[in-house]
């Protein structure tokens, strides 16, 4: 039976990505994009687009009517660094939109839900070197709390509803088709593009600041994964570790570098580097392993060939 999928926050920078990739897997027609804002050229030319604030519960049953969804990758949040600045905001956007799809899943309006997680829902007591799934969680951001607190309702949902929810924690994300907005990992996109067009970056975090980062194919290429396992292998209905590579600025810089060799960077950590200091600095994602099959192909050095070259154009 052909199934017909919205992502919402598809003009985001994984919303971009994992359109595309759907799109191409499951034809540009099934696939509707959504946003509050418009994206870019190519997005926005690629297939069905349609207007949609995602705390609007009845625009967005609506929509799911129309088009007849039944799988929804709800993509939009407000991250880390911009959630600091606005609090009530971010809790609002999201939360109030995790609870409009999920209860669209517990309607039976639905039948699958993707929602991503984060990092973030590990503070600065959990254990920071290879992260367990199962750990001392005490976030300390607002973005944070606000996902970890979704994780509980996704696992709620499907304990007590049989909502098929699944979800990724997502490390930092690295691609070059949109910029991220508002993140504490933003950096390590921010960094290809000043290299590329001053030739220096200022880098709001320190330079040994370890944190969790992904090329975007490996979490697009995990998300669908994850989307397509069968029922029982997802295991974990809360949201899944998920570790691609673990580096810091220096050694970010020191990857540019070989590429470019008179990239040079300079360091002026501002209140993104507590939100940072709060989080693990590597993870270990044992379970997407042996529950899905999951294994990352991008190291650093890859990561920063592609960015360059896509960057160069
Ligand atoms: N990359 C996100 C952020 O920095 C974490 O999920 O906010």
């Amino acid at each position: 039976m052909q199934k017909y999928i919205l992502i919402i926050g598809a003009c985001g920078q994984i919303g971009t990505e994992l359109t595309f990739a759907l799109r191409e897997k499951y034809g540009k027609d099934n696939v509707v994009a959504s946003d509050i804002r418009e994206g870019t050229d190519n997005l926005m030319q690629s297939g069905p687009f349609e207007i949609l604030d995602a705390t609007d519960y009845d625009a967005l049953e609506e929509l799911i009517a129309y088009y007849e969804i039944s799988e929804v990758y709800l993509m939009a949040a407000m991250l880390s660094a911009t959630a600091e600045k606005f609090p009530m905001r971010a809790w609002n956007l999201n939360m109030n939109s995790l609870f409009n799809v999920l209860n669209l899943g517990k309607e039976k309006k639905i039948d699958k839900i993707f929602w991503p997680s984060s990092i973030a829902v590990f503070g600065p007591n959990t254990p920071k070197e290879n992260t367990p799934q199962n750990t001392i969680m005490e976030p300390s951001t607002v973005y944070g709390i606000s996902k970890q607190s979704g994780e509980r309702w996704c696992e709620y949902y499907f304990n007590k509803y049989d909502v098929d929810v699944r979800s990724i924690r997502y490390p930092g994300l690295i691609s070059w088709k949109t910029m991220p907005g508002g993140g504490t990992t933003d950096y390590a996109v921010e960094i290809y593009h000043k290299a590329l067009s001053e030739g220096s970056y200022a880098c709001f975090l320190k330079k040994d600041t370890a944190l969790p980062m992904m090329f975007m194919d490996d979490a697009i290429k995990a998300t669908i994964q994850l989307m397509e396992a069968d029922d029982d292998a997802v295991k974990i209905r809360s949201s899944y570790n998920l570790a691609g590579m673990s580096f810091t600025p220096k050694e970010m810089a020191e990857s540019v570098k070989k590429q470019l060799p008179s990239f040079q960077i300079s360091y002026a950590p501002d209140f993104r580097q507590a939100i940072a200091d709060s989080w693990p600095s590597s993870i270990d994602d044992v379970e997407a392993q042996q529950d899905w099959n999951w294994k990352a192909e991008f190291n650093l050095e890859r990561t920063t060939q592609v960015m360059l070259e896509n960057l160069k154009g």
